[in-house]
């Protein structure tokens, strides 16, 4: 009894001390946060869910049968060709999905997320899933705010611990919250956090507001094939010699617009803006009282004009013409811009499609954003790519097959969006 009472308390004061920086109230929502978020116990959590033996990592997967084990001493009549040359090329798979807008809704959240097999039936990392992007807008309009953001970075700890990766963008709504824009914030939401003032010093230095700052960026430059590099590595413009050096996607929120200028070095160029600009939002002392019922704060004193551009109605947080310009226009100035970014499709949420997940010029524009939140009631939807590299067998020793099945995932069953498959020359065994 004393022990379980002693043991209770070292928590709590771990606890305290690790959270001194947040208000009482918010730490108290974190706690009760973690105790609702996940159904699995976090040690359980922690050691990272089972991988399945057939799900692809991070890493190649070697297809071919070569025994790890040092070959046996040829007997002088045994054949001699043990090692074919098309028995060192190892094949490569990598599943990612890409989830839009999820506005304060946590039941719908976990019912896409169980549905792309992202997180299992526990609603932990499941395995299946290489890489797992979600484009922004998961505050405002509902009250899950905390559990979703909470949520999220559970998510990325597991899969890091299975060799995936979760990547996510802020959004819009991300960036109105953090400048005092709050006119799609409910009084229910606020009481979550503890009431306004735990909630702006919450989004400026709280656990949510240090996520953002660490783990968030405004746009994303996901590989397919490590050709690309790492998640967000930029693209070499000098790399195009490569039949793989735009296997990627880029993904943002709103879009990236043929007119912003500031699409280069692609994604570190909107990552820097990006990054300063939400410093010199979260470093507000004091934070500006919310809109309403305060007036409209404004971007803050100082903020520069690129800055000032990257949240403006052509930045990747707003921008909406991927989604309204006719399809002759779109499909004329998106490869220019792909070819810039160096990447395949671009991939955004921000401006809904109640019914479907829109692609636009054979897969090259994906608008992933289905008003997934009840406050929308759109269709549960979420974007799954499967890119695979294989070896062309009986073909001289530089030719592969690469393919991308791009679908679209609704409860109602899969929807093919693209089927894409060329072979291409050179040394990809990774
Ligand atoms: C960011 O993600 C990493 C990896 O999961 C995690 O260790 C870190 O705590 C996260 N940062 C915040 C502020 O949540």
């Amino acid at each position: 009894m004393w022990t379980s009472v002693r043991l209770a308390l070292l928590v709590l004061a771990a606890a305290l001390a690790i959270n001194y920086v947040e208000p009482l109230p918010a730490l108290l929502n974190r706690l009760w946060v973690h105790a609702q978020a996940i159904e699995l116990p976090d040690i359980l959590a922690a050691t990272g869910p089972p991988r399945a033996e057939s799900s692809a990592s991070l890493n190649p997967t070697i297809t071919s049968t070569v025994s790890s084990s040092p070959a046996p001493v040829a007997q002088s009549d045994a054949p001699q060709h043990v090692f074919t040359s098309s028995s060192k090329r190892a094949s490569f798979r990598r599943r990612l999905v890409a989830v839009g807008d999820l506005h304060g809704d946590f039941p719908n959240a976990q019912r896409v997320l169980k549905m792309a097999k992202v997180i299992d039936d526990r609603g932990v990392w499941s395995g299946e899933t290489d890489v797992f992007v979600q484009t922004g807008d998961i505050v405002d309009r509902g009250p899950d705010t905390l559990i979703l953001y909470e949520m999220m970075e559970k998510l990325r700890g597991q899969a890091l611990q299975a060799g995936g990766q979760v990547t996510s963008t802020l959004g819009n709504h991300e960036v109105m919250n953090a400048i005092g824009d709050w006119r799609y914030v409910s009084q229910q939401e606020i009481q979550t956090f503890g009431g306004v003032a735990s909630r702006q010093a919450m989004l400026a230095k709280g656990w949510v507001g240090r996520a953002w700052k660490q783990n968030y960026t405004v746009a994303a430059r996901v590989p397919l094939h490590p050709s690309a590099g790492i998640v967000n590595a930029d693209y070499e413009p000098s790399s195009t010699a490569s039949a793989l050096s735009h296997a990627a996607l880029a993904v943002c929120h709103g879009g990236f617009a043929p007119t912003y200028p500031e699409l280069a070095p692609f994604p570190s160029r909107i990552n820097e803006l990006g990054a300063t600009l939400l410093a010199r939002l979260q470093d507000q002392r004091p934070q500006p009282r919310p809109h309403p019922p305060a007036p409209y704060p404004g971007l803050p004193q100082g903020t520069t004009p690129q800055e000032q551009r990257l949240y403006g109605e052509d930045g990747p947080l707003w921008y909406r013409g991927w989604a309204h310009n006719p399809d002759d226009f779109v499909c004329r100035t998106v490869d220019e811009v792909l070819h810039r970014l160096g990447t395949r499709r671009m991939i955004m949420g921000h401006t809904p499609d109640f019914e479907k997940i829109v692609s636009r010029c054979g897969g090259k524009i994906v608008i992933i954003d289905t008003g997934i939140s009840r406050a929308y009631g759109g269709a549960i939807s979420a974007l799954e790519i499967v890119y695979t590299l294989e070896p062309v067998e009986g073909e001289e020793e530089d030719a592969w097959t690469e393919r991308e099945i791009l679908t679209a995932l609704y409860e109602s069953g899969p929807v093919l969006l693209a089927d894409d498959t060329r072979v291409i020359r050179g040394d990809f065994s990774a």
